[in-house]
């Protein structure tokens, strides 16, 4: 379905790896809506060669782009500003921890790993909103979006120092949100989603078992990459323009729940579960 809810505007959508990737839904759902957008990723990402066939799709331009490069940055923005002037939106879809890729435990954390996936997780949220606020490249009323977890506020041990780089992201919304809406008139939030089955969320330990159990404690059961993609462009249209530095959960009620009656049931004395 579509409304034309981004009629006219133009972004710079980061983080489509295959078809899974939330940032892959989030690009087709808003050419469907009418976007024209630039397509990123980092140089070795697009050696996998899938980021063509949907820059085909939604008839967009690909550009690399190391989020945690200043100078592959710069040029992505310079071209953005040569080819629409201005932008509306940006999606960060970005995520990477060294530490879980390489199956350190929490405890055990290599300091140099963990410097390596905060930059490329947190920082470069900082970089690209530094990157866009030296071109004065946003327009009014635009809209910046990164993608989050709720283990940025509650502990969910075998998502490692990705929590913590999740923190700091969201603590980066809030901070250079501020800027963005006092200056410049531009929204900047997270949307902390549900567990989705994608090439970074499945480098999770246990992410099936955990996936099933957030879908049975969540009232409306888990986002998919779809519905979160939905909610992308309600946060980058012209119907949300008053919210802004805000944390916002994409996750079927998950966060607001205790315990539901399937879990519960799951601990009961019966003989079943004894
Ligand atoms: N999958 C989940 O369960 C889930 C849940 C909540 C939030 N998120 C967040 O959603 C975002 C997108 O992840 P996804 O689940 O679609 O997985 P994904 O693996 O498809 O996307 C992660 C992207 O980060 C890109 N990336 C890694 N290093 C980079 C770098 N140096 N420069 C530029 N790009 C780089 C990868 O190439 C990839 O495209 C991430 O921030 C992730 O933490 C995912």
């Amino acid at each position: 379905m579509s409304y034309g809810l981004l009629k006219g505007k133009k972004g710079i959508i980061f983080g489509a790896l295959d078809s899974n990737s939330i940032a892959w839904k989030v690009a087709e759902q808003c050419h469907a809506e009418g976007a024209e957008f630039i397509l990123t990723n980092a140089p070795v990402a697009l050696r996998m060669g899938q980021l063509n066939a949907l820059a085909e799709k939604t008839n967009s331009d690909v550009i690399p782009a190391d989020a945690t490069s200043m100078e592959d940055l710069g040029k992505l923005f310079d071209a953005a500003a040569e080819k629409f002037g201005k932008i509306d939106f940006i999606l960060h879809s970005i995520g990477m921890s060294v530490n879980v890729r390489k199956g350190k435990e929490y405890i055990d954390l290599n300091y140099d790993w963990l410097a390596k996936g905060w930059d490329i997780s947190a920082v470069s949220f900082h970089r690209i909103m530094k990157t866009a606020w030296d071109r004065d490249i946003m327009n009014r009323g635009g809209s910046i979006l990164a993608l989050t977890y709720i283990a940025a506020q509650r502990t969910f041990p075998n998502y490692n120092d990705m929590a913590d780089n999740k923190a700091y992201l969201e603590s980066i919304a809030r901070s250079f949100g501020y800027f963005w809406g006092k200056e410049k008139g531009v929204r900047v939030n997270t949307i902390s989603q549900s567990p989705t089955p994608t090439t970074a969320g499945q480098g999770v330990q246990g992410f099936d078992g955990f996936i099933t159990y957030a879908e049975k404690v969540s009232p409306l059961g888990n986002a998919t990459a779809q519905d979160c993609a939905n909610y992308c462009v309600a946060m980058f249209s012209d119907l949300t323009k008053m919210v802004t530095m805000q944390n916002l959960f994409h996750d079927g009620g998950y966060s607001n729940t205790g315990v539901s009656a399937e879990v519960i049931q799951k601990f009961e004395p019966t003989a079943d579960n004894e």
